[in-house]
């Protein structure tokens, strides 16, 4: 499993303020849950709260819940709120009905095996109310191995900068997954430190994942198709 939200949490935080654009993806998901009537709320992969934060202004009643208790840590103490929950996607079971669900920044990519996704999606369900909403994106397997290459990011964020080089190997025993090398070179001060990662992400065909959503009970409302990724938005039945 990833170092990057363990031993790592604080440089995901930083890095990928850099790297998500959290405003436009806030907006996304506000105006689905605005124009469904949706108040309660669950963010599942809430990692730092990047977007807890923003849920939480807009008056939502949200609960944000994610595998790592150290995103969670950055989470509390950046929201400063008591809405963080540690829990793994695969094992949700709130009696609580919620309107709407999101997995959000992809986060389902974590889970590699079939049995996972069943299982995550069938926790969702019982979590919602009648024709509540699943919010949630996946990498397209066609868009990620057309064009499947090594890659390079820096950032600065503050007195920091931070480099990582990314490596990508096929892997692709339990589904259209692959393995992920990551070398993190961070600078800070004039003191360098690097740090080695490798974790396993999965990618879907359309068909599959339409396929996982019919077994499990949900609707599909609209899906967007984009050159990497596909985002869903569902109800359940
Ligand atoms: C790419 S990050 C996205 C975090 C956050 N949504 C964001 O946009 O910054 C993926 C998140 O999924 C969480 N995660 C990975 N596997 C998980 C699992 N099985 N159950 C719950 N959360 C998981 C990680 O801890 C991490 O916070």
């Amino acid at each position: 499993m990833t170092r990057l939200y363990s031993t790592l949490a604080h440089v995901y935080h930083e890095l990928y303020q850099h790297v998500f654009d959290y405003d436009k993806e806030y907006s996304f998901y506000d105006s689905i849950l605005k124009s469904n009537n949706c108040k309660k709320i669950q963010e599942v992969g809430c990692g730092s709260g990047m977007l807890a934060r923003r849920f939480l202004k807009n008056g939502y009643d949200y609960l944000g819940v994610d595998l790592f208790n150290e995103m969670l840590d950055i989470a509390r103490t950046e929201v400063k709120a008591d809405v963080f929950m540690q829990c793994d996607m695969r094992n949700l079971s709130f009696n609580q009905p919620f309107d709407a669900v999101m997995i959000t920044g992809r986060s389902i990519s974590y889970v590699t095996d079939n049995k996972g996704i069943i299982d995550t999606f069938t926790g969702i369900h019982k979590s919602l109310k009648n024709n509540g909403l699943l919010i949630f994106g996946v990498f397209e397997a066609n868009g990620i191995f057309d064009n499947f290459n090594d890659f390079e990011q820096n950032i600065e964020h503050g007195n920091k900068r931070i480099r990582r080089i990314s490596k990508l190997k096929k892997n692709l025993i339990t589904g259209w997954a692959y393995d992920w090398y990551a070398k993190y070179i961070i600078e800070e001060n004039g003191k360098i430190s690097e740090y080695d990662d490798i974790t396993t992400l999965r990618a879907f065909t359309k068909d599959e994942i339409l396929l996982f959503l019919k077994l499990t009970d949900f609707r599909v409302k609209v899906i967007i198709d984009e050159e990497k990724t596909i985002p869903l938005i569902t109800e359940k039945k």
